[in-house]
This record gives C-alpha cells, sequence and structure tokens, in this order.
C-alpha cells in the first residue's frame, strides 16, 4: 500500500516537520513501504491527498494547522485513515490553556498558570479583565508562552516584572492567547505513548536557561538521561500520568506527555504533543531505541496500531 506522508505546511514548525518527515520516510522505505511525501497546502489539500493515490495517511506535521486538529478534520472529510489523534483531542492537546483545565477538573498535577487574551492585555476591553498590571505572580521566575504553539517557539523564561512586557509581546506574536507560569524548580521529562504502552522516560538536561528552540535542535550539549536517573516509583508515575492525560484528552495511536519533576520528587504536567518530533534529535524515537526499537520498527507500530 501507498502511504502519503504529510509535513511541512505553514506552521513555525515547519523545518522541524521537514527533518521528521525525512526520518520516518528512511524508516518506512526501509520497509518497503511506498511513501508519497506531501509538503502540505492547506488550501489544496484534498486535491494533493486524492492526487497521491495514497490509501492511508502518516502525520507529521507539527504546529498550527498540522497538529491542531485542522488537518485531521481535512483527513476526516476524505474519508483516509489516518495516524494519530483525531479532531477534538489534536485541538485541545494544542491548546496548553484549556489542556490544563481538563487535566485539574481530572486531579491530574499540572503547572499553575495564569491565561490571557491579546485583546484583554492591549486594548481597553469591555470586560476590563486581565490586564498585564493585574497578574498575580506570588513568585519569580515565570514562564510567558504562546497558548498554541510547540518547539518552544515564543518561550521565555522571565526572571522579574522588568521583563515581562517584552516577553508577553513576544507570546503574543505567536498566538492571541497566553499563558503565564510559575517555573517549576527542577527537571523537564517526558514519556512517549505508542499503541497504548508508554515507552522509558526521559530527563532532559538542557545547558541554557531552558529547553528551547536552540537546544532542542541545534544545540549537541543538551543533555539527554535514558535511563532518566529518577527514582522507579517516580518513573512509574510518570508513564501513570501520561497515559491518563493522554487518555484525558482523548489522545489516539501516539503521542508524547512532557512534564516537570520539582526537587521533592512532585511531577506537574506541562502537556500534551500530538505529533511529537521524529527527527535525528528527537525524543520519542530516543526512548523507542533504548527498547531495542529501531525507527522502522517504531514507524511500523505507529501505522498499524493506527490502522486497527
Ligand atoms: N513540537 C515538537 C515537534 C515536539 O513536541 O517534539
Ligand atoms: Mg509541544
Amino acid at each position: 500500500p501507498r502511504i502519503a506522508l504529510l509535513c511541512g505546511g505553514p506552521s513555525g514548525e515547519r523545518e522541524v516537520s521537514l527533518a521528521s518527515a525525512a526520518a520516518v520516510r528512511r524508516a518506512l522505505e526501509a520497509a518497503g513501504v511506498r511513501v508519497v511525501a506531501i509538503d502540505i497546502e492547506p488550501q489544496r489539500i484534498q486535491e494533493q491527498l486524492a492526487q497521491s493515490g495514497a490509501e492511508f495517511v502518516f502525520n507529521v506535521c507539527h504546529g498550527q494547522f498540522g497538529e491542531d486538529g485542522v488537518l485531521q478534520a481535512c483527513l476526516e472529510a476524505s474519508g483516509l485513515p489516518y495516524t494519530g489523534s483525531g479532531v477534538l483531542a489534536s485541538a485541545l492537546a494544542m491548546d496548553k490553556w484549556r489542556s490544563k483545565r481538563l487535566w485539574q477538573a481530572a486531579g491530574l498535577p499540572t503547572t499553575r498558570g495564569q491565561w490571557l487574551q491579546r485583546e484583554h492585555v492591549t486594548g481597553g476591553s469591555p470586560c476590563g479583565q486581565s490586564s498585564a498590571d493585574e497578574l498575580h505572580i506570588a513568585r519569580w521566575p515565570v514562564f510567558v508562552k504562546p497558548n498554541r504553539a510547540g518547539s518552544s517557539l515564543g518561550i521565555s523564561r522571565v526572571e522579574n516584572a522588568a521583563g515581562l512586557a517584552e516577553a508577553m509581546a513576544k507570546a503574543f506574536a505567536v498566538d492571541s492567547e497566553i499563558l503565564v507560569e510559575e517555573a517549576v524548580d527542577g527537571l523537564e521529562a517526558t514519556v512517549g505513548i505508542v499503541a497504548g504502552r508508554t515507552l522509558p522516560p526521559i530527563v532532559i538536561r538542557p545547558h541554557r536557561a531552558f529547553y528551547d528552540y536552540e537546544a532542542k535542535y541545534l544545540a549537541d550539549d543538551t543533555e539527554y538521561l535514558l535511563p532518566s536517573g529518577l527514582p522507579t516509583a517516580t518513573e512509574r508515575r510518570l508513564q501513570e500520568l501520561a497515559l491518563q492525560a493522554f487518555r484525558e484528552l482523548g489522545g489516539r495511536d501516539w503521542g508524547r506527555v512532557d512534564f516537570l519533576v520539582d526537587a521533592e520528587g512532585g511531577i506537574h504536567l506541562l502537556e500534551l504533543n500530538a505529533v511529537p518530533g521524529m527527527t535525528d534529535h528527537s525524543l520519542v524515537p530516543m526512548a523507542a531505541r533504548a527498547l531495542g526499537w529501531t525507527m522502522t520498527k517504531l514507524c511500523l507500530e505507529i501505522v498499524s496500531t493506527a490502522q486497527r
């Protein structure tokens, strides 16, 4: 069967997606699968799918359009089976604030954040809420993030009130909604999920202020701990929480859940990535390798779970 590998697209993570696609293509072709890579164009997507003659879609688009439910709706309309979460779970996973709200409602531990909308910060809003001055920040530093983006685009770590306005402007340049979150002193950890099972947790030690775009894709001094070095009970808890967080948003097939682990071993959910990076630097392929899975095995697992 021929597989359409959807990648690229209009988001700020386009380059990451092209790198993910190159790795997935190599892996699938090594197993003799016929792959047609498609650099997606929102207005022509149905035509592109039809022209490809593919019977199945492997989606490695990251970020806006490709990972946020919009492409998934196009795929539903096309009738083609595809890898990864459906429309609602993808839209929720891309939305850090609404993910947090659902996780809180389910009693899952997540970082504390405040949510701001651009029109309520920069314009005199009719509701008159949420101006930057009204933020209640109990503890510095904070992270300022676009609500719906990936690969750390538009994220800043802010040490004190003096840096807040610039960081907010940077995040608002990416999205009309932003989050201001108290920083958790600790380690970043991540758990991949494939076909209903969790991969071994990885702890990330960026040699920078945080695990930003540079540390993710460009730097070669970012340290990945695998085994994570965390106590076994913490690892198990991370894996349990990853599955719960995934199910709570309605995730399907595969994904990756990111966490912070504080100095006392407390765990805080950050986000679910519905289409995690698959580049040579990326975390899901790294965790799969620790299980003895090649990249080909990983990609075939994702395909077969999506076909069930
Ligand atoms: N958003 C990037 C691709 C990741 O989560 O790996
Ligand atoms: Mg992300």
